[in-house]
């Protein structure tokens, strides 16, 4: 495993033993089934668990490796019982799997290596049934340059050529590209046609980027939300939101500036125009933006009460292990999101981002601050996303480079992302630790060290990470019904985090490396992220529920 780390180490400080605590959570007794959950308001989404499945690496039906969607349909009663409210589904679209399904082919069929569009219905009837709302992911910065249209404007159709972004060169023969935009992905954005014109893609050259100027293309979009929400979908995640519009002028990017395609103002007026779709449909559909910008205002732009629903916030994500990090974001991110009546989110890891146990150090270090994370942000008002193998505390996995398969990886030399994208381990004790039927390794190489961190392994112990997400998440149902939004920052001692919640709740978090003494208003202990041995103290690396005196 790897142990990178991005957070403050804190010197000398030694955590407790993975499976030696001898503390014991309370978990709440389960008188609720799926079925009979208390809602947390209305609409669902304000306040709802959302648990991010990379479809590639949840769970395989069929036994070739892979993931697909009868292994999701499967699986769906385990995160009944974890506790979640709704599913997001990375694309599973038609596609080559260039950018593992972020390059759409087809963006109203199912891809062969994941099921079809029945085993899709099953799926979705299944999560409905045990009260799992589901949402898509939409991909519209982009399509796969195998896409019908890119095809079309590469054998020369001009009308297909104005949905894409083709230029000529600069230079002798036009043989520099257009600008010096580079791919997020590492290497020039633009690659040139057999023709002699280039075509931009921010991210991979089979990724050819959409010409949102051109009216054909936002018809297009609708339509295929259209597609997806009359088959009863519950929502979007939305690809690269704050990309889409390319700057008319195509000017070259400065030194120091940030990139002039991300973020620009056209792109709020399709979030208005997709605001309305939505808003036609019942049962509260909603999307959610991933949206990276400079600062949590610039976030809440893509929330504003006409536009999209939540916005992702990457600024808890990429806070260090540090309070005054933490508070900053909470407090900066409140206001931001009160200005435009929205309510926030919070999320610590995803399939583009190394796992959060490894940056805040890794090893049991690491597994308790990623605990103790997990209880803060599940504390806040608003709506979590937690990334499959988080419950598992699952830390990066370093990938050998014969194995690896991000573009990332092989475009730009970065270490890429396939070591967040490892499958699942779900029982036995070698691999594929039932991810599917049948032995050997899936499409990534799970390590052997995973035998202790499957779910089968954990459901078998009260003082597993599993068993803390489970019982957190129980929790956090009964105590936070109903509640308002109003935090309150409290008096600690510097290292710490402390907010109440109305008559709700009291949490505090130790990112110092002292124990710290609890807040007057903490009263009965709800539950904490690791142990506390003595009244009144919570130690470093760790976080707590109280009911508030
Ligand atoms: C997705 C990535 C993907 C990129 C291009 C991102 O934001 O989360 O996984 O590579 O968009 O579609």
């Amino acid at each position: 495993m790897s142990r990178r780390a991005t957070g403050d180490k804190d010197p000398g400080l030694t955590g407790p033993a993975r499976g030696a605590w001898d503390w014991i959570v309370p978990i709440p007794s389960r008188t609720s089934s799926p079925a009979r959950r208390t809602p947390l308001g209305s609409p669902w989404w304000r306040h709802s668990v959302c648990y991010q499945i990379y479809v590639r690496s949840f769970a395989d039906a069929n036994g070739d490796g892979i993931g697909d969607m009868a292994g999701i349909e499967q699986r769906l009663p385990y995160l009944a019982e974890l506790g979640v409210d709704s599913v997001w589904i990375t694309p599973f679209y038609t596609s080559p799997q260039h950018d593992h399904g972020y390059d759409v082919a087809d963006y109203r069929d199912v891809d062969p290596l994941f099921g079809t569009l029945a085993d899709f219905d099953a799926m979705l009837g299944r999560a409905h049934e045990l009260d799992i709302r589901v949402i898509v992911d939409l991909v519209p910065n982009h399509t796969s340059s195998e896409h019908p249209w890119f095809q079309d404007a590469l054998a020369g159709s001009p009308e297909a050529r104005e949905r894409y972004v083709f230029r000529d060169g600069r230079g002798r023969d036009g043989a520099t590209p257009p600008n010096n935009w580079r791919s997020i992905f590492g290497g020039p954005a633009w690659t040139r046609a057999e023709d002699g014109q280039w075509y931009l893609h921010m991210f991979d050259g089979t990724q050819p980027d959409l010409n949102w100027w051109n009216p054909e293309v936002g018809d297009e979009f609708e339509s295929i939300l259209r597609f997806w929400l009359d088959r009863g979908v519950d929502g979007f995640r939305i690809d690269v939101a704050h990309g889409l519009y390319t700057p008319g002028d195509l000017a070259d990017k400065r030194r120091g500036e940030k990139m002039p395609m991300w973020d620009q103002p056209e792109v709020h007026e399709v979030y208005r125009r997709w605001h309305k779709v939505l808003e036609e449909y019942d049962g509260e559909r909603m999307a959610v933006a991933e949206a990276w910008t400079d600062s949590p205002e610039a976030m809440a732009r893509y929330i504003r009460s006409d536009e999209l629903q939540q916005a992702f916030n990457f600024h808890w994500l990429g806070a260090r292990w540090s309070a005054a990090a933490f508070r900053d974001v909470v407090t900066e991110t409140l206001a931001a999101v009160g200005l435009v009546d929205a309510t926030a989110t919070w999320v610590l890891s995803n399939h583009d981002v190394v796992r959060h146990v490894t940056r805040y150090g890794g090893g049991p270090v690491g597994l308790a601050r990623g605990r103790a994370a997990v209880l803060t942000m599940l504390g806040l008002p608003g709506s979590s996303y937690i990334y499959q193998g988080e419950e598992l505390g699952l830390e990066e996995v370093e990938v050998e480079p014969e194995h690896r398969q991000d573009p990332a990886f092989f475009r730009g030399g970065q270490v890429g992302r396939d070591g967040c994208r490892v499958p699942m381990p779900w029982s036995g004790s070698a691999p594929p630790f039932g991810f599917g039927p049948g032995d050997g390794q899936p499409w990534l190489p799970q390590p052997r060290a995973w035998e202790d961190l499957t779910v089968e392994a954990q459901e078998q112990d009260a003082d597993s990470t599993l068993s803390f997400y489970r019982a957190v998440l129980a929790t956090r149902r009964e105590v936070t019904a109903g509640i308002g939004d109003e935090v309150t920052i409290l008096r600690t001692a510097p290292g710490t985090l402390a907010f109440r919640r109305g008559e709700a709740l009291v949490c505090m978090v130790n990112c110092g490396s002292r124990n710290a003494k609890l807040p007057s208003e903490a009263g009965e202990l709800i539950l904490s992220s690791g142990p506390l041995a003595t009244p009144g103290i919570l130690p470093p690396d760790t976080a707590a529920w109280f009911r508030p005196v």
